[in-house]
């Protein structure tokens, strides 16, 4: 199911002046240094906003103010402009203390973007005119307040069968004001923003997708048909192809649904071959997670809708990257199963041949992502990958050591750090965590080359289990990094800055922060 997008342009005519519904400016709060006494309170006017408190003969703060605002971050303050300005309405988002000499963090600022188009649903025609700097950092701000906005106007289309007249319809156009709106390198961040958004939001929508709609195979077809109409290069293995393939972990977990497993490989082929280096990016495509013979408890066990979310950031990843046209190699792998409890399922104690050729023995059929990821990460290592990305809501561990914000980080120490600072850039925050030998040697199994999970089921060290699990299957020569979203890929809350309720479409950016790292810097 397809949300409606939002649009963007560049603007750099006076915000004042500007024929929108609404324009959008920026507030900090001040500290208490910083304040005099004076009835504008603590409230201090951020760049960008100079016409507008023009407009009101210096009364602006002192009027945003009166309405409560105190800058706070997330804090969206409507004004009627009573025809001070061209736009009926000025809307004064907080952006936090100012900080010391430079404009605000990236992050601040798509934070803030995305909480005032949020705010501003019903409204058709917004313009942000919000604190952007005027030197190097400019890229990375326009970059931040382009994303939050589009991220911002996301709504899942849903299920209702009555139009709602109390929703208001998210904004549909968004003007950003700019210095230079023809500025070549502001015109890029735009068309990237937009390719980038688009993925994120498109991965959003299948996260949120019923996951009585999206199973394996209808999974696979949206992923396939959006991968065509992008341009990839495009495989889909159904379970016949599994079989004869050898994929055991693929299809043991596949085994349990009515809707068979696949594994869908997408290509992106550089022209010239690009840098010569050949990224892989595979993501957990569970699409229903029940937790198979280990059922899961009944609470909250409607979320594990969410457990493709790896793979729908893969998916949506490589069709930014075919429009972004990077110039390296990188193929996406996303394998697919429907983890169910039936006469069919696999069952703990089962030992299964995976297509690597080890054998694992299983003692939580919860414990599923695992099985699949190891197939598609030993065929990603088997195509030659130079840099190995898997992506995943692999563990209820990830969430208890890191929280639902931060994904954990786990493999090649040099690529974490790559993982972590891109983390770091795109404001999806990755931690790196090790991958400890202990924790292997609890997971020694008595019969087959390794258990699933620790041999006595002990939940020490829960998350590391997964990537040293992983490890396994990756070939010595390829360098990977396992990023565990099991808290970010998901967002249960009310809608905050520009997360709206369901999927997070983390880490695409992340996925494609790297690509543009391996591509520059190999
Ligand atoms: N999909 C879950 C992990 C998960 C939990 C994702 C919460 C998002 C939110 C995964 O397949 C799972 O069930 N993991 C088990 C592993 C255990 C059986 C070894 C877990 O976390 O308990
Ligand atoms: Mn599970
Ligand atoms: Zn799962």
């Amino acid at each position: 199911m397809t949300s409606p997008r939002t649009t963007l342009s560049l603007v750099d005519t006076d915000p004042a002046e500007l024929a929108v519904d609404a324009i959008v400016i920026g507030v900090h709060s001040q500290t208490a240094e910083q304040e005099s006494g004076s009835p504008a309170g603590a409230l201090l006017l951020a760049s960008g906003a100079e016409s507008i408190a023009a407009a009101f003969d210096g009364k602006l703060t002192e009027t945003l103010a009166l309405l409560g605002a105190t800058g706070g971050p997330g804090e969206v303050i409507k004004l009627a402009t009573l025809g001070t300005v061209t736009a009926p309405v000025v809307a004064a988002v907080g952006l936090g203390p100012e900080p010391s000499g430079a404009a605000p963090a990236p992050e601040t600022l798509r934070r803030a973007a995305g909480a005032a188009v949020r705010a501003l649903a019903g409204a058709a025609r917004v313009a942000l005119a919000l604190p952007l700097p005027d030197d190097a950092d400019a890229p990375a701000a326009l970059r931040a307040v382009t994303e939050g906005a589009l991220l911002g106007g996301y709504r899942f289309a849903g299920y209702k069968t009555k139009p709602q007249p109390a929703r208001r319809a998210p904004v549909a156009e968004v003007l950003v004001a700019v210095p230079d709106a023809a500025d070549a390198t502001a015109q890029a961040e735009v068309t990237r923003a937009q390719a980038v958004a688009g993925a994120v939001l498109t991965s959003r929508d299948w996260v949120n997708t019923a996951p009585n709609e999206l199973r394996p195979p209808s999974f696979a077809e949206a992923v396939a048909t959006a991968a065509r109409e992008a341009g990839l290069g495009v495989e889909v293995l159904d379970e016949a192809a599994l079989a004869a393939g050898g994929y055991g972990g693929i299809l043991a977990v596949g085994q349990g649904s009515e809707a068979p497993p696949r594994l869908v490989k997408l290509t992106y082929t550089p022209e010239g071959g690009g840098n010569g280096k050949r990224v892989a990016l595979v993501g957990k495509g569970i699409t229903f997670d029940t937790g198979g013979i280990s059922i899961k408890p009944a609470q909250g066990m409607w979320e594990m809708k969410s457990d493709m979310a790896g793979a729908a950031a893969v998916g949506a990843a490589m069709l930014a990257v075919a429009a972004l046209k990077p110039s390296v190699a990188v193929t996406g792998y996303l394998p697919m199963a429907e983890n169910m409890p039936s006469g069919t399922s696999y069952r703990p104690g089962d030992v299964i041949t995976m297509y690597s050729g080890k054998r694992v023995e299983v003692l939580n059929t919860d414990a599923e992502g695992r099985m699949i990821l190891a197939d598609a990460i030993a065929r990603a290592c088997e195509d030659g990958a130079d840099y190995l990305f898997e992506t995943s809501t692999l563990t209820g561990g990830q969430v208890i050591a890191l929280g639902k914000r931060i994904a954990g980080v786990m493999g090649t120490p040099e690529l974490c750090e790559r993982v972590r600072a891109a983390g770091d850039a795109t404001g999806e925050p990755a931690w790196p965590m090790p991958l400890p030998d202990d924790v292997r040697k609890g997971m020694d199994s008595d019969v087959a080359d390794i258990s699933q999970v620790n041999a006595g089921m002990d939940r020490a060290g829960h998350m590391l289990q997964g990537g040293v699990f992983l490890r396994e299957f990756v070939t010595d020569e390829v360098a990977w990094a396992h990023i565990d979203i099991a808290g970010p890929g998901y967002h249960s809350g009310e809608a905050t800055g520009y997360w709206t309720k369901g999927g997070t479409g983390v880490p695409v950016r992340t996925l494609l922060h790297l690509v543009d790292d391996v591509a520059a810097n190999g």
